[in-house]
């Protein structure tokens, strides 16, 4: 794969940062004015803040999950369409048994009209010791990915590069261990969660205009992932034969029908054309079992959506509404793009490493 397969577009306008203490359910901000949300709430029955508003620490799971509901409530009305979150929270003992809050959050937002499209686990094996003797240490945490629609900005080829998975479609489970932040501390959001999360769902560029973000375009290639023995064998049987690249687009489009998908490259009688049946058939002979590989060939960047109107780009915004020491801000602006920090207590590094200032919201 050619490093075009990780190139970015560069937005036309330099990215902006700011914070603002205010309520994460009553956010100091326009609608549709962010692309992207990052966080971690505050867990039910964990720690006290201190402050009036604070959520958290409600009497019930229940009441807990209803307040996150609201709160999301107001996080959709500031996404634009094409906004996602992603939301990791944990659970809390009760009476010693654990409550279930992340999926009681969960089904309730699901209720509310958010799709749940995906419950990455985040595995930190070497969290702090847990002095418990009978059961054993919890190591892994949910964040769920929350989305409005079906038609959220989502870069799966560019996280598939980034993060080593060579194009296959990348696994839901994240080892990410924790890290320590400026002031020696653990920090309780390890950036690259935050990096992971927004290389997925941030968009580089959007249209200041018309609002469309700027998506990856791909084309498919007759290469195949060579990690993989199978694969690995299927390409040299192909380039040792006759075999050209119109095989394998026919291989490809032949082995889509058959999952029945192929529309685009079909005839319009609902089957493939004659010519492109026969192609793939002089391939089967010559693959013979290794003929499906090249269903899964890699696909390259080709370049990037273009909208009609003759307007900046702004890079994609991510929000953290709780955004507690910043660490999450701190790792979206440094991959470029414009950070929105809300809590009701924002620190003040979080101003200086931004160079932001604090708004009264
Ligand atoms: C960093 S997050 C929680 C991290 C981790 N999930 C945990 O439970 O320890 C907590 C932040 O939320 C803030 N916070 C609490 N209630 C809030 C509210 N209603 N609106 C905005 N921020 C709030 C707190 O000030 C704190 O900085």
């Amino acid at each position: 794969m050619t490093d075009e397969s990780l190139k970015y577009p560069t937005p036309d306008r330099s990215p902006t940062h700011e914070t603002h203490e205010a309520d994460a359910r009553d956010l100091p901000l326009e609608d549709n004015t962010v692309d992207f949300i990052v966080t971690s709430p505050p867990y039910w029955q964990k720690r006290d803040y201190g402050f009036e508003d604070q959520i958290g620490q409600e009497e019930t799971p229940e009441e807990y999950v209803e307040v996150i509901i609201e709160t999301l409530d107001e996080w959709r009305r500031v996404l634009t369409d094409h906004g996602s979150i992603f939301f990791n929270i944990g659970d809390t003992y009760e009476k010693r048994s654990l409550t279930g809050i992340p999926w009681k959050v969960a089904e309730a937002a699901r209720e509310d009209g958010w799709l749940v499209r995906n419950e990455i686990q985040w595995v930190k094996e070497s969290g702090m010791p847990d002095p418990a003797k009978n059961r054993l240490a919890n190591r892994h945490e949910p964040i769920f990915h929350f989305t409005q629609n079906n038609d959220y900005y989502y870069d799966q080829h560019g996280y598939s590069h980034k993060y080593g998975y060579n194009g296959a479609n990348p696994s839901d489970v994240w080892n990410v261990g924790f890290e320590r932040n400026t002031g020696g501390h653990l920090a309780p959001f390890p950036s690259e969660l935050v990096e992971r999360a927004v290389t997925l769902g941030c968009p580089p560029a959007v249209c200041t205009e018309c609002g469309e973000p700027r998506t990856r375009e791909l084309r498919r290639t007759d290469k195949l992932d060579e990690s993989r023995s199978q694969a690995k064998r299927a390409m040299e049987i192909y380039e040792q034969s006759d075999l050209t690249k119109e095989h394998i687009r026919a291989i490809q489009s032949y082995g889509i029908s058959d999952a029945g998908k192929a529309r685009e490259i079909q005839d319009g009688t609902g089957r493939n054309a004659e010519e492109v049946q026969e192609l793939a058939e002089e391939a089967k002979e010559v693959l013979g079992g290794y003929f499906r590989e090249f269903t899964f060939a890699k696909k390259e960047t080709s370049g990037w959506s273009e909208c009609d109107c003759d307007a900046p780009t702004r890079p994609g915004v991510m929000m953290d509404p709780f955004c507690g020491t910043g660490t999450s801000l701190d790792a979206a602006a440094n991959m470029g793009f414009s950070t929105v920090g809300v809590d009701l207590d924002p620190p003040e590094e979080i101003q200086m490493s931004l160079g932001a200032s604090v708004q009264q919201g």
